[in-house]
Parts: structure tokens; C-alpha cells; sequence
């Protein structure tokens, strides 16, 4: 699933950025060389982080 459709930054993207230790949307999307524009994903990317975070 898409997350981020300024970016086309895919859910396990996001969830792998959260297990190198992004603690933050924007920390994730750097991490993949991007940076959050619109900053309409960021609360589900964020889910996202914290969902990543609780499992490991
Ligand atoms: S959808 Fe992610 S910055 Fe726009």
C-alpha cells in the first residue's frame, strides 16, 4: 500500500525505516532520501512507526 503518494513511499518502507530506528515520519522519509511535502501521510505514517515500533 502507498503512504505516501507525494513521495510513492510504500507501507513497508515506512515499517523497515521504523526498524533501522526512524522514530518520526520525517526521520523515515529522510532516511529514504525523501522529505514529506503535502504532509497528508504524516499521522498515518506515523501509525505506522509506532504499530513497527510495539512489534519489535
Ligand atoms: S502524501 Fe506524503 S507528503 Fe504528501
Amino acid at each position: 500500500m502507498v503512504v505516501c503518494v507525494c513521495n510513492a513511499i510504500r507501507e513497508d518502507e515506512v515499517r523497515k525505516a521504523a526498524r533501522s530506528g526512524s522514530m518520526s515520519p520525517c526521520q523515515a522519509y529522510r532516511s529514504l532520501g525523501r522529505q514529506a511535502k503535502c504532509g497528508q501521510c504524516v499521522p498515518f505514517a506515523r501509525e505506522i512507526i509506532e504499530d513497527e515500533r510495539a512489534i519489535a
